[in-house]
């Protein structure tokens, strides 16, 4: 047994102790003998104030119970649920002690938020069924004992951009509540970006009518797919006050973010006059030019009225205004700015953002409110202290805006942009890692080189999931990128650093946790299984209990009724062997057996009726890493691959533009393969420009033919056919 099976079965035996399980971990549980039963009868004793809190874990109990549960001012000495909040026990803030007894259960926060998350660790203590709420459970047992715990950071957040693909109002609802569930505690709200303009500004309600949608006449192109579809969507001021009604009764904080002055695609084709002067002749150069013009006064007068908007519907003092990825040529090449330039004393562009940022400040004090900022704006050394980073590049991001003394809410993309593939070729981007949940969770200040002086300056820790794909990816992305890595995340951002222990806690995600995140409904990404190749035989594992593995053995992706993994599997052609998880409605990425060779890379001669140029090599948004036109494609071009001789594969996947990303890519097409080279049938149609065969038979050729008319870029990328051994 490995040292990953021992722990898990440790899990497992001591289950039932209390507070096993728990995601975050508590800062202490011990246990007891004895249990307490949740059953028709028990009473739920809570003073009025906290009655939301009573019914809100009621909505949970009643369901499970088969009938709802008193809720009652008095305090019965038996059979109740006592929900309570005193200083007397010296709690830190959003603390909370849970006290199980044979006669029944005391949940004592030290405030309302601390009583609301003792209420989330007993929900966590209880089957995880509850989650689904429908539907009873024949036992609602709680084993006896103590939970006293607290937060580490008093900033744990989340970060969503709803700019580049849309969450409706009921997504974030969801998100709202698996974040409570987790004790997360702030939703930092993306609400506009180049791609899109989401929430109803009433002074401007051009905002929303036309900056919502990109595609068909909406002045935004649709440059993450659904070429030929309108797409987008927003929010009302009612939706909104919903959500922030919602996200409040769960204490969680919604700091929405309008992206300033870059990033400003989506106002700027809705009010064009925002941009500078110089816009027209950087467009004509084949520049987007996306940043708003800082020394046009009219647009603080704009963003006066849409901050004060702002101000109304959000109850944060806080307001995040963007600063980042700021393309200084629109600035330099603007007489206005460069004019404010001259006057201010500036002498680069990076002062300008920290003015533009200034004049921000100004607008939201009128507001009451502070600004939070992205951690490019600190470059200029003029952007005022009182202000809140988010450091998000890399760990030496983040020291850099600690080091000046900024309150800083560390970020780093390399282990919390959720929007970064889990392994390679899984779904997501890789600039900036590819990752799973145990580098989440291996985040750890003193180990990143962040020193003690530095960490005074840390406000908390936030995760992102920015969403330039999760179009392209469909609706299961947004839980597959952020579950389970959030889970890890909420352990580094709530529990004691000498709690964190990586095989325990895989353990309890293995043991209760994943099946807690079936129940909410959640799509998560699953572990691969562990694979390994010894005296002649595949031998296959999984900690996830429950999970079942299946695979083949002729290079096609599994599914959920390929073979079933039981034993080892004798065999010396390991190539064409792939195995997969399978758990719950849910499955893990295929994988190969270590040491195969599992890819074919048959030679192939490529031709086009676009100009081709050949590739030089380079990583994988580098364009010199994909064969390219020089133009961009039209409806009948085509592209054609035809193989030296008759290839033999299980899987072909075939792509057009960056792999991750629909970019220089054939937006809408047919694809056609031929098995003796000269005549062509069809094989399917490309989605936001790729396609997955698994062709029954050896093929010759395959040719894609452009239904489109452009691509929103000067060229199409084309990347080597990937072909698994058969
Ligand atoms: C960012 O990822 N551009 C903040
Ligand atoms: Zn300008």
């Amino acid at each position: 047994m490995n040292k990953f099976f021992i722990s898990l079965a440790a899990v497992c035996c001591t289950f039932l102790a209390v507070g096993q399980g728990i995601v975050p971990q508590p800062v202490s549980q011990t246990s007891r003998e004895g249990r307490f039963a949740i059953r028709s009868g028990t009473v739920i004793s809570v003073d009025e104030s906290y009655g939301d809190l009573a019914r809100y874990l009621n909505s949970y109990l009643q369901p499970a119970v088969g009938s709802s549960l008193e809720i009652t001012a008095q305090i019965p000495e038996r059979n109740s649920i006592r929900l309570q909040v005193s200083e007397d026990k010296g709690l830190p803030a959003e603390g909370y002690e849970l006290e199980i007894n044979q006669t029944g259960v005391t949940v004592t926060g030290a405030d309302r938020t601390g009583l609301h998350y003792g209420i989330e660790t007993l929900l966590q203590m209880l089957p995880a069924e509850i989650y689904a709420r429908e539907g009873t459970i024949e036992t609602l047992e709680l084993p006896c004992g103590t939970i006293w715990d607290y937060p580490r950071f008093a900033y744990r957040g989340f970060m969503l951009d709803v700019a580049r693909t849309f969450t409706d109002k009921e997504g974030v609802l969801q998100v709202l509540d698996r974040m409570a569930h987790h004790k997360l505690n702030k939703l930092h709200w993306h609400l506009t970006d180049d791609d899109a303009w989401r929430i109803e500004i009433k002074s401007h309600p051009e905002l929303i009518d036309r900056g919502a949608f990109r595609g068909g006449d909406y002045p935004i192109r649709p440059r993450y797919g659904a070429w030929n579809q309108v797409y987008g969507g927003y929010y009302t001021q009612d939706d909104i006050r919903e959500i922030v009604d919602y996200a409040t009764a769960r204490d969680i904080e919604i700091i929405p973010e309008i992206d300033l002055p870059g990033h400003s695609l989506a106002i700027a084709s809705v009010f064009p006059e925002v941009l500078c002067r110089s816009a027209d002749s950087l467009r004509s150069a084949g520049f987007t030019p996306n940043v708003l013009c800082v020394a046009r006064e009219e647009n603080y007068a704009l963003l006066d009225d849409i901050m004060h908007e702002l101000s109304e519907l959000f109850p944060s003092s806080y307001i995040h205004v963007g600063g980042d990825e700021v393309d200084p040529s629109q600035w330099n090449a603007c007489p206005d700015c460069q004019a404010l330039m001259v006057r201010h004393g500036f002498d680069s562009p990076n002062q300008v953002n920290g003015y533009f940022m200034q004049r921000m400040q100004k607008i939201l004090r009128k507001y009451g409110k502070h600004q939070a900022v992205w951690s490019e704006a600190v470059d200029g050394d003029n952007l005022p202290l009182d202000t809140r980073v988010h450091g998000w590049k890399n760990v030496a991001d983040c020291r850099k805006t600690l080091g000046k003394g900024y309150s800083t809410v560390i970020m780093p993309a390399t282990y919390f942009y959720f929007d970064m593939q889990q392994s390679p070729g899984e779904p997501g981007l890789t600039w900036a890692a590819i990752f799973d949940m145990e580098k989440t969770y291996s985040f750890d200040f003193d180990g990143a080189g962040i020193t003690s002086e530095e960490q005074k300056y840390i406000a908390g820790i936030e995760c992102a999931l920015w969403m330039e794909v999760g179009r392209t990816n469909g609706p299961g992305y947004l839980d597959y990128q952020i579950f389970p890595r959030i889970c890890a995340f909420s352990e580094v951002a709530w529990s004691p650093r000498e709690a964190r222990q990586w095989e325990n806690f895989y353990g309890r995600m293995n043991a209760t946790h994943y099946n807690r995140l079936v129940a909410m409904g959640a799509g998560f990404r699953i572990t691969p299984p562990v694979l390994t190749y010894a005296n002649g035989a595949i031998t296959a594992m999984t900690p996830l209990v429950g999970a079942e593995i299946r695979y083949t053995s002729d290079g096609t992706e599994p599914q959920a009724d390929s073979p079933l993994y039981t034993g080892p599997i004798a065999t010396d052609k390991i190539d064409s062997y792939w195995f997969t998880v399978f758990y719950k409605g849910r499955k893990s990425p295929s994988v190969p057996v270590p040491g195969a060779n599992p890819y074919l890379t048959p030679k192939f001669t490529l031709t086009s009726s676009m100009p081709l140029e050949r590739r030089t090599g380079g990583g994988d948004f580098d364009a010199r890493n994909y064969d390219r036109t020089s133009r961009t494609c039209q409806v009948g071009d085509y592209v054609t691959y035809t193989f030296d001789s008759p290839v033999s594969c299980g899987r072909m996947s075939i792509c057009t533009g960056y792999p991750f990303m629909p970019k220089f890519y054939i937006p809408v097409g047919k694809v056609e393969i031929s098995y003796d080279g000269t005549t062509f049938e069809p094989a399917g149609d490309l989605v936001d420009g790729r396609i997955t065969l698994e062709p029954s038979r050896p093929f010759r050729a395959i040719r894609i033919v452009s239904e489109s008319d452009g691509n929103c870029d000067s060229a199409v990328y084309l990347r080597d056919p990937i072909m698994t051994v058969k």
